[in-house]
């Protein structure tokens, strides 16, 4: 099979005929090819945790995918942070040039923790189909207060007061969260980091976009040199809007981000949002970005087409393509999940719509 088009939420098969298995995924543009990482996942409700590991698929033309094999592995030493069986979800993988490393993010809960481990995990490689090495896990910013803490945050009394709760919040949306001061409670741990994404700017800086604070809110933060680390310079965004599933872009020098609310598996509306000046700065909520209806499943989107965003790519070369990829999540049997790519188009320079496609391909972005 030689797919010329994209089709939005059907089976979509790799150069060997095998249904694609990278969820949760994002991509990498690198000597002149396409990576896609994603979550490897299994037959079943079982295949919600990581039993396998990481896949990568390389292609020339983002309609044909290789399978190039599990780029990161889970491990069979029970004591490892990434045991086989712990949750490791929304892989993503930059390069760093002055390393010449490819280096992964990762959102981790540890194995029999559920999701109260809310840490990011690192992988480092030489070629960007692995095999990655584990290199460690954390929890963002331990000892720093964001570029926008507020003296309240800083409150000894209620920072005691929100970590005397603390386990009482299990990562869905609650009226409790916005009473409870918890970027305060998690100032000296490190802040918790849950759906997560990288971005690459221009000037070769990297941040790490998170969900934080018991899903609560978002954060952005700036990495270090060897995008393994954070600097501890950070911004928290849209405090209690429970906003999962970033992904950031730019274009033409503003930064956007795309993202959904907090429902578990289950579909929402989408979520967008404009930063007209730095990553770090002052950010405006905007619309849903979505319209029209995906005719599988007559949803349309107030729940995102039944899917969930996880990565915007920008097209190489092409100064004004941008494709929004989702997942349909499919929680009873997991490597069923679908993937949903479609083109972004800007209505100004101020924001941008997703449209639904039954097909398309890449000359939309040539048509006008
Ligand atoms: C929504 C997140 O976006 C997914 O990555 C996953 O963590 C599910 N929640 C689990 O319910």
């Amino acid at each position: 099979m030689n797919y010329k088009y994209f089709t939005p939420g059907s089976i979509w098969n790799d150069t060997d005929g095998t249904p694609i298995n990278a969820h949760g995924g994002g991509l990498l543009f690198h000597d002149d090819t396409y990576y896609w990482y994603g979550e490897h996942k299994i037959e079943g409700t079982a295949g919600n945790v990581a039993m396998v590991g990481v896949h990568c698929y390389s292609s020339p033309d983002l309609y044909n995918w290789t399978d190039e094999g599990i780029a990161l592995t889970v491990s069979d030493d029970e004591h490892s942070e990434i045991a086989r069986g712990c949750i490791l979800e929304r892989p993503k993988v930059i390069f760093n040039a002055k390393t010449g490393k490819f280096v992964m993010w990762f959102h981790l809960e540890r194995k029999g923790e559920g999701y109260s481990t809310a840490r990011s995990g690192v992988a480092v490689a030489d070629s960007p189909a692995g095999p990655f090495t584990f290199k460690h896990s954390l929890r963002p910013n331990a000892g720093h207060w964001p570029v926008n803490v507020t003296e309240d945050q800083k409150d000894p009394e209620s920072i005691a007061a929100a970590q005397a709760r603390d386990q009482e919040f299990i990562g869905e949306q609650t009226h409790l969260h916005q009473h409870y001061n918890l970027l305060g409670s998690h100032y000296e741990g490190g802040q918790m980091a849950r759906d997560m994404n990288l971005f690459v700017d221009d000037d070769s800086k990297a941040y790490h976009v998170y969900a934080s604070e018991h899903n609560a809110t978002l954060h952005i933060a700036e990495l270090t040199d060897d995008y393994t680390g954070h600097t501890g310079n950070y911004v928290r965004l849209f405090p209690t809007r429970f906003m999962e599933a970033p992904a950031l872009f730019k274009r033409k020098g503003k930064y956007f981000l795309l993202a959904s609310g907090c429902t578990g598996w289950a579909p929402n509306a989408a979520r967008s949002a404009l930063a007209a000046d730095t990553l770090l700065g002052l950010w405006t909520e905007l619309e849903n970005p979505c319209h029209g209806t995906n005719p599988q499943n007559n949803l349309g989107p107030e729940k995102t087409f039944g899917a969930q965003s996880t990565y915007v790519l920008h097209i190489h070369g092409k100064e004004d393509a941008y494709i929004a990829l989702f997942d349909i999540w499919c929680p009873e049997n997991a490597i069923d999940g679908r993937y949903v790519w479609l083109p972004l188009t800007f209505d100004d320079e101020t924001r941008y719509s997703i449209h639904w496609h039954d097909q398309w391909d890449l000359s939309l972005f040539d048509a006008g």
